[in-house]
């Protein structure tokens, strides 16, 4: 089943003289159950990319379709309740709030909805344990790693169960430990779940863990990359053929994590 369409798409910032083509004819199909990540060298149009999927920003032109809706039709408050329902968000500062535990935090899109207490508790309870910080749920913010942090960040964009999670970034603020066991996290979700996501990275190493790379330069399709090897050796062999692309891609496209390895 198709999770996401975006047909076209296409960006100009600025208007009148002094217009900027950020994004030109972008097409992207995501499956459920796909893990995708979007690579490109600085400028090159990946977070433009994000904020039209995610809704926060409108196309020039081209169409996206979510779960076979297009928010492009909807008012101020319809497309608010959509992005609250039919996606989920990771970003990179983690976003969570240092005055609630972690579990707080966790549930927290649900606060607005019906969920029964019970329903509440059997999807905190799973989601942490898949993530491996149900020791910390109890915790304050403060009071736990960052890899943990983000974890929890994971736990709270998958907690109303959204159609498609988006990331922008989500291992920048991480040493590599912390990045490793996140990805791994974001993984498990992926395979042992059927989570839909898709992630814009600079890092290679995160980027080893999808399942799918499409690489953008100067706003356009440049090339896709499918990882299909099993185990670590699998991931690593992937790794190299994202370093070899982005190689090929040039620009400033990986110097962010040059010494992280599989
Ligand atoms: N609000 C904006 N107004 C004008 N130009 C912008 C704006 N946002 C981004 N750009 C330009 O669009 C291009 C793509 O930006 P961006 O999507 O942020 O790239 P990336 O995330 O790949 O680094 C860049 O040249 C950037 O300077
Ligand atoms: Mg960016």
């Amino acid at each position: 089943m198709v999770v996401l369409q975006a047909e076209r798409l296409s960006k100009t910032y600025g208007r009148g003289a002094v217009t900027y083509q950020a994004l030109e004819d972008f097409d992207l199909t995501v499956e459920e159950g796909e893990f995708v990540g979007v690579m490109g060298p600085s400028g090159s149009g990946k977070t433009t990319l994000l904020n039209l999927l995610a809704t926060i920003d409108k196309p020039t032109a081209g169409t996206i379709r979510v779960g076979g809706v297009d928010p492009s039709r909807m008012s101020a408050s319809e497309l608010a309740l959509f992005r609250r329902r039919k996606l989920g968000f990771i970003f990179q500062d983690f976003n969570l709030l240092d005055t609630l535990s972690m579990k707080e935090n966790i549930i927290l899109p649900l606060a607005l909805d019906k969920t029964k207490p019970k329903e509440i508790e059997r999807r905190v309870v799973e989601l942490a344990e898949t993530l491996g910080i149900a020791h910390t749920l109890d915790k304050r913010t403060y009071e736990v790693s960052g890899g943990q942090l983000q974890r929890a960040a994971i736990a709270r964009a998958f907690i109303h169960e959204p159609d498609i999670v988006l990331a922008d970034e989500l291992t920048g603020n991480l040493d590599s430990k912390a990045a490793g066991d996140v990805m791994e996290a974001l993984r498990d979700m992926n395979e042992r779940r059927r989570a839909t996501v898709l992630m814009v990275t600079h890092d290679p190493f995160a980027a080893s863990f999808c399942k799918r790379i499409l690489f953008i330069k100067d706003g356009r399709r440049f090339a896709e990359l499918r990882g299909g090897g099993v185990g670590v050796a699998g991931r690593q062999a992937f790794f190299q053929e994202i370093l070899d692309m982005l190689s090929v891609l040039g620009g400033r496209a990986h110097d962010v994590s040059r010494s992280r390895h599989p």
